[in-house]
């Protein structure tokens, strides 16, 4: 076993039995292609375990586990593995109890630095006598309490290059509350773990149908804050989605996870794209293009000679932006933006998940159906390239997004014969930002710096109640 970053040891510790041998490279394993197979959104929340508690462990499970002891031999001594947690397209991801959470600096652990860092509330302080002792007795029974891990176990068909690429950016992403940072990492031949702190979460199925927009507000402040932690480092996440964003209601604080799919905005794939150039250089190419000057022609060539347009396409289906849609080669962290704007559309519609197309090419066409053909021939062109459509269904000028909530809140008609019932005001905000994620064109679509300070995420002023406790209005 060989670690890949030794953890923050207070005291010096071995256990490590091999050393990296510094020539040993991974075996090269055949990369499975960027983007998550198509109905990958479905079988992950399906398989996704939220289960906190160490409940009775399915048999399979208990067999996986036993695996992962036995290729990782020093691992008993450090986890106990308890149960699996989640299961997606790149990796197993079981909680563990981390035994030798004492014996290290652990600087990643925000509820530690929470307990011991956040004054008790006013009150409290004045308290004296038993009280006093019961809330010692209380903090002392809090650190006691076993620590959890997440042991991430990523498939051995993930390429080494993406597995390093994930390891290499969390790393640069240490230090941001709103992100998970990790802890450590083995590798063993082909199989690679990442220790991340175990962050307690909900299912997003069972709460986003309840979320008023108030607890929208707090839920995309805490998104936008990691998006915005991400973004500042030149990083684009590319696959947010509910199950990537681990958020509990009671604490009203997420963390993001997943930067398996993540990039450097800056990375070598990135080429310009005509979404780059100004107003006058886009017109003058697209008035010489080729397809300006034949017109629209029916049906497409069989034999097909021009070279294919290549560009990332990671991400999960129904998450993906305009941009990645069309092949941009200029892709930025606005891809984000967007999905985060699908993630706000699902919980203002009631319905996960929104989108749900097959390929591409249908999420072309659902995103057409909202926005209309006219606004996405503009986006086509933005990108050098053509969107044509015959399918009748599809207006030129699309629909507002005020009203697609209300049909599938069924809010449209109030029930039989009844009357609409309109959005409140405060809805009408939560429907302005989601239109300034929603812009088409990336560089008109609101940055994660420009969202905190928009009117719906801004964090209005702290006052102070009448019985010395805090309150956020
Ligand atoms: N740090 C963590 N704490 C708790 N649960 C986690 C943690 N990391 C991942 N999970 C669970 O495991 C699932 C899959 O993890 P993820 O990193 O998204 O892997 P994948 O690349 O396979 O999608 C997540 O959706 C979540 O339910
Ligand atoms: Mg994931």
């Amino acid at each position: 076993m060989a670690a890949i970053r030794l953890r923050n040891a207070k005291v010096p510790f071995e256990i490590h039995h091999d050393e990296m041998d510094p020539d040993e490279s991974f075996e090269e394993q055949e990369d499975l292609g960027e983007s998550r197979p198509e109905g990958d959104e479905e079988d992950e929340q399906d398989s996704d375990f939220s289960d906190d508690s160490d409940g009775v462990v399915d048999p399979s499970v208990l067999e996986d586990m036993e695996k992962l002891e036995e290729t990782f031999k020093g691992i008993k001594d450090r986890f106990r593995l308890i149960n699996r947690i989640g299961e997606g397209t790149f990796s197993t991801v079981y909680k563990a109890e981390d035994l030798l959470y004492e014996h290290y600096d652990n600087d990643w652990d925000i509820e530690e630095k929470e307990n011991k860092w956040t004054s008790p509330p006013l009150k409290k302080q004045r308290r004296i006598g038993m009280d006093a002792l019961a809330d010692m007795d209380e903090y002392a029974q809090q650190r006691r309490r076993p620590k959890y891990v997440a042991i991430k176990k990523i498939y051995v068909t993930s390429s080494p290059s993406r597995i390093l690429n994930e390891l290499d950016l969390l790393n640069d992403l240490r230090g941001f509350d709103s992100v998970c940072p990790l802890i450590t990492a083995f590798r063993h031949t082909d199989q690679v773990v990442a220790v991340l702190p175990y962050f307690r979460h909900t299912d997003f199925r069972e709460y986003f149908r309840k979320m008023t927009v108030d607890d929208m507000q707090i839920y995309f402040r805490s998104l936008f804050t990691a998006l915005a932690a991400v973004h500042s480092k030149g990083i684009i996440h590319r696959d947010i989605k509910p199950t990537n964003f681990l958020y509990e209601p009671d604490k009203r604080r997420g963390v993001l996870v997943d930067f398996g799919l993540a990039e450097r905005e800056d990375g070598p794939d990135m080429k310009p794209c005509l979404c780059g150039e100004g107003v006058t250089e886009r017109r003058r190419r697209v008035t010489n293009s080729v397809a300006a000057q034949t017109g629209p022609i029916g049906g497409y060539p069989k034999n097909d000679s021009r070279p294919s347009r290549r560009a990332n396409r990671a991400g999960t289906r129904g998450f993906r932006a305009p941009e990645v849609l069309f092949k941009c080669t200029d892709q930025s962290s606005k891809i984000d933006i967007w999905s985060a704007g699908v993630i706000l559309l699902t919980i203002l519609s009631r319905r996960f998940p929104f989108f749900n197309s097959a390929d591409d090419v249908e999420a072309m066409i659902e995103i057409a159906t909202i926005f209309g053909v006219k606004r996405m021939k503009q986006c086509a062109l933005l990108h050098g390239t053509v969107f044509e459509t015959n399918i009748p269904t599809i207006g030129d000028r699309g629909f507002l997004l005020e009203k697609i909530i209300l049909w599938s809140t069924c809010r449209n008609d109030g029930g039989k014969g009844g009357s609409e019932i309109p959005l409140d005001a405060k809805e009408k905000l939560a429907v302005r930002f989601l239109e300034r994620c929603f812009e088409l064109d990336p560089n008109k679509r609101i940055s994660a710096e420009e969202a905190l300070e928009h009117e719906f995420l801004k964090k209005k002023e702290e006052v102070y109640g009448d019985d010395d406790e805090m309150h956020m209005l």
